[in-house]
């Protein structure tokens, strides 16, 4: 549905896209992560139409969106929902959705429809009649999702929909990008909130100074991990030899103090892991947890992000 190939983009000598390359599959919803100005927005705002590249292939449902050809036959197949919301006119909600319906040629009773189908779609049909600058942040945001529907789009752009929004809001601005998903819309949403995404996306795009870092499925991304399995002991008192102690077993990797105690990478078994404790205990180490624990997602995405280990296959 979308595949983007080599595209530049500099702001003077300022290089915001380097050679950037990603695709996404029919009906996914994809999660575009990376840091502040890593390059999310360019990227949204070039495949929409709203910025110029330097130079790439960015196709969309087979045509050539770079093109201005491309670009008059895609403007009814994109939506887009921008990071900022732009100023209201003095509109209620319904009128707000028709005027973005007229601006596709869609009129009367049509427009009546549409408009009340994705008013109850993103849960405002009882915000019809109220004005546009009277809604909450929250309810704004569901709008422009609305308004970014109004032509029926096959694939829709979301620029960091749920920043500014409170859990409940959050929440239920998924449980609508997860029904479009489900009514077979191919959904780009950025954030810089990686375990956001992973709970709703299926396939998820690093970028890192303008570069993409990983493309590919999140149970790709998360064996991406560096084996993911560590054993962490905090102490109530002075940890003394613990560390050495801890390194002279031959089946521990590596082991290093944390702010917290020591963490350790091992390949032990659990009766090596229980011999080891006994061990810390027999030599007076005051040992207050012994914990495994598992690398978490923030982990791995600053993983990948600082070290564009990505395998080859998914490393654009
Ligand atoms: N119009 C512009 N003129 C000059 N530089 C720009 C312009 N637009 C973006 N940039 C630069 O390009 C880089 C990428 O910006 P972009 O807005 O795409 O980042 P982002 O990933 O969306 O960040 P954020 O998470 O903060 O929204 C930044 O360094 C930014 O300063
Ligand atoms: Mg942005």
């Amino acid at each position: 549905m979308l595949e983007i190939q080599n595209l530049n983009k500099s702001f003077g000598p300022f290089k915001a896209l380097n050679n950037l390359s990603l695709s996404v599959n029919d009906g996914e919803l994809f999660g575009f992560v990376g840091a502040n100005g890593a390059g999310k927005t360019t990227t949204m705002k070039i495949c929409v139409g709203l910025e110029k590249a330097d130079n790439g292939s960015i196709m969309i449902d087979g045509i050539q969106a770079l093109d201005s050809k491309g670009r008059s036959s895609l403007r009814g197949k994109v939506g887009y929902v921008p990071d900022f919301f732009g100023v209201y006119a003095d509109l209620t909600a319904s009128e707000y959705l028709h005027f973005f319906a007229g601006s596709y040629n869609i009129w009367g009773k049509e427009a009546d429809t549409l408009t009340d189908n994705l008013l109850e779609l993103v849960n405002l049909s009882d915000k019809a009649n109220e004005q546009v600058d009277s809604l909450s942040r929250g309810m704004k945001q569901k709008l422009c999702v609305a308004r970014a529907l109004v032509q029926n789009p096959k694939i829709l752009f979301l620029d960091e929909p749920a920043s500014g929004l409170d859990p409940k809001a959050r929440h239920e601005l998924k449980e609508i990008l997860r029904n479009l998903s489900s009514m077979g819309k191919t959904i780009i949403i950025s954030s810089h909130i990686l375990p956001e995404l992973i709970e709703m996306c299926s396939s998820i795009g690093i970028i890192n100074h303008g570069e993409m870092k990983f493309n590919g499925s999140i149970e790709d991304a998360l064996a991406l991990s560096t084996g993911g399995e560590f054993i962490e002991i905090t102490f109530s008192g002075d940890p003394g030899r613990a560390l050495s102690l801890i390194r002279e077993c031959p089946f521990v990797t590596c082991a290093d103090l944390t702010s917290k105690g020591i963490r350790l990478t091992a390949s032990g078994s659990d009766a090596e892991y229980t011999a080891l404790l006994k061990k810390l205990i027999t030599n007076d180490i005051p040992v207050a947890t012994f914990s495994k624990n598992h690398e978490n997602v923030e982990d791995i995405f600053l993983n990948i992000m600082e070290g564009g280990n990505a395998n080859a296959e998914n490393n654009a």
